[in-house]
């Protein structure tokens, strides 16, 4: 059994996509274990994307993770994280393939509706960024 974080981004949450994507995972087989809607601070969207802070794209991707509420789960099941970023599609909406959540909803590079961990180490490091034990159903 493994665990990730996904994030429906604030775009997706203000365009009332929030059902929609909890359904996907739903009938996907995914439990969702832990879920809560957070309005992350600028400083709490760098540290979650510290990775990507030399990147030119990092000002405008923390504006944007800090512009609205965020809908951020843990999610649980067999191979989830792969099965999550299946789910997702290609980082560019452009390169999605078809059914993906990102092909069909997302038409910007940066405003792209999800987030998936990509690997369980920063599963286990994004997971612990935003919930305690207590907050996760195991
Ligand atoms: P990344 O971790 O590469 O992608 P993913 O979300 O698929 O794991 O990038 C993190 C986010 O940064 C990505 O979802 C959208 C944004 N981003 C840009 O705005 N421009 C870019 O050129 C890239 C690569 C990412």
């Amino acid at each position: 059994m493994e665990r990730t974080l996904s994030i429906i981004k604030p775009d997706g949450v203000s365009r009332g996509l929030m059902g929609e994507i909890v359904k996907r995972f739903e009938n996907n087989n995914i439990r969702i274990i832990a879920m809560k809607l957070v309005r992350m601070t600028k400083s709490q969207a760098e540290g979650f994307y510290a990775v990507h802070k030399e990147r030119p794209f990092f000002g405008s991707l923390t504006d944007f993770m800090s512009s609205g509420p965020a809908l951020v789960m843990v999610l649980e099941g067999e191979n989830v994280i792969a099965k999550n970023r299946e789910l997702m599609g290609a980082t560019n909406y452009k390169d999605a393939a078809e059914g993906t959540i990102r092909r069909d909803f997302a038409n910007d590079i940066e405003k792209n509706v999800v987030h998936g961990s990509d690997a369980p180490e920063t599963a286990a490091v994004e997971i612990s960024y935003f919930f305690n034990q207590f907050e996760i159903v195991g």
